[in-house]
């Protein structure tokens, strides 16, 4: 089962994606080994992530973690930076310390910091070599200078260069000390690590009281806690705010859920993909309307809710194949709503009895049934104002570019996905 699913998952993966997988110590070796053969052209890594530190009694152990697979492009550098916690920041003198730590070791490293009402306000210029101050902290008016002098009197310097300091000017604090003042460093961010034990994991915690909240009425008992998903795409996805994630195994729509925060963080336009069965009313009585009261806000998660989205429902069913008028009619509607969601238009503009056409405020979507159509349609498409994807469905391999060459610019002509041109030519014969 797993095989079939994470060869599907490797087509629809883009260039530059990235397949996450969670899994317990039930499989977790079964699956690295199907990874490994599957996904040969990634790079696989692990992470131990501890979720339910209460632990789950086994005859020998007790298991209080599960694991997540990362399968990342070869090489590149796809995994971005880990968010440090305020009291977990590890503060550090901004003066240097230890060899090549002198001011002669690097003269634009010996500069003042500028400290007023205990905040920094600026930094001041480079100290001529022949000038030495004082003292570690000068009182200029209402202003102190500090620099990298040691309480041994020692002349070092800071870890910046002058010409580089005000970039991580965010990253320092001042330290009230006997004497004066002492900067400090503290990076909030650093490289993300192979072993996630937080109690922002517990998914009872973040999970199942957090589903309960959000959908009263639904019985659900393993969902994640929101912030084991959020951790695991936010390091790819902080920078990539049009990008889209699927969770085809989707349960109660974590992932859903911890997209939106993010979109929510920074104004994003991430969409997501859920698909799950219907097991005990998943689908319909939790994730969907999980999904829906995220839109809408709960007063008890003022921060991880209320991110105002688009929601829309699908039911899939198989299409039948035997070629009859009512079988076409089928699939030429549920084709016409993937494509609509593959371009993102849902506003219904026109249509014929050959070609449907929808919109939404950047772009409109056109769909031909019947390639003969294509004079008619050109006509419509000529009062349109703003780009236009067209589909044209036929029973032949054709390259209908050619036939809209003269509105090239205005008009893409687009392939129609092989999965839906297979089913519909088999049912055309
Ligand atoms: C382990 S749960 C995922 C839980 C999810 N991460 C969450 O936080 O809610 C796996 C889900 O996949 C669904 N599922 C099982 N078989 C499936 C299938 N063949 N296609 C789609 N979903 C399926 C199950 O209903 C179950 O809810």
């Amino acid at each position: 089962m797993m095989d079939k699913r994470l060869r599907l998952a490797k087509q629809l993966l883009k260039l530059d994606g990235v397949l996450i997988c969670a899994i317990d110590e039930n499989e977790v070796n079964r699956l690295g080994l199907l990874l490994e053969e599957i996904f040969n052209t990634h790079e696989i890594h692990c992470v131990t992530i501890v979720h339910n530190p209460r632990g789950i009694q086994g005859k020998n152990f007790s298991y209080t973690h599960e694991y997540a697979f990362f399968c990342i492009p070869r090489g590149k550098k796809t995994i971005g930076r880990r968010r440090i916690k305020e009291e977990d920041i590890d503060w550090r003198n901004l003066r240097d310390n230890g060899g090549v730590s002198l001011r002669t070791d690097a003269r634009n490293c010996f500069y003042p910091v500028i400290v007023k009402d205990e905040q920094i306000i600026g930094f001041g210029d480079v100290v001529p070599s022949n000038k030495h101050p004082q003292k570690q902290t000068m009182k200029k008016g209402e202003e102190f200078y500090v620099y990298p002098i040691d309480p041994k009197g020692i002349e070092r310097k800071w870890r910046y260069a002058r010409q580089s300091v005000e970039d991580i000017k965010t990253l320092l604090r001042v330290k009230k000390t006997k004497n004066g003042y002492e900067i400090e460093i503290g990076k909030d961010f650093g490289t993300v690590r192979t072993v996630w034990q937080d109690s922002r994991y517990d998914s009872n915690e973040n999970g199942t009281k957090l589903v309960h909240a959000l959908v009263p009425s639904s019985h659900f008992d393993f969902p994640k806690s929101v912030y084991n998903t959020y951790d695991c795409i936010s390091p790819i996805l902080n920078k990539k705010r049009d990008a889209v994630v699927l969770d085809f195994f989707a349960g109660s729509g974590t992932t859903g859920h911890a997209v939106s925060i993010l979109n929510k963080e920074d104004g994003g336009n991430r969409r997501f993909i859920l698909c799950t069965n219907n097991d005990n009313g998943i689908a319909r009585e939790v994730c969907y309307p999980r999904i829906k009261a995220v839109i809408k806000g709960h007063k008890e998660y003022p921060e991880i809710t209320k991110v105002p989205s688009n929601l829309k429902y699908y039911r899939t069913s198989f299409v039948p194949a035997e070629p009859s008028d009512e079988n076409k009619e089928i699939l030429t509607r549920k084709s016409v709503e993937m494509l609509c969601l593959r371009e993102n238009t849902f506003e219904f503009v026109t249509e014929t009895d050959t070609w449907k056409i929808y919109k939404n405020k950047n772009q409109y979507t056109a769909i031909l049934f019947d390639q003969l159509s294509i004079p008619d349609l050109r006509e419509e498409l000529a009062k349109l104002d703003k780009p236009i994807s067209v589909y044209i469905f036929s029973l032949e391999d054709d390259n209908f570019a050619s036939e809209f060459i003269d509105m090239k610019g205005k008009v893409k002509v687009c392939s129609i996905p092989e999965a839906i041109l297979r089913v519909y030519r088999r049912i055309y014969k």
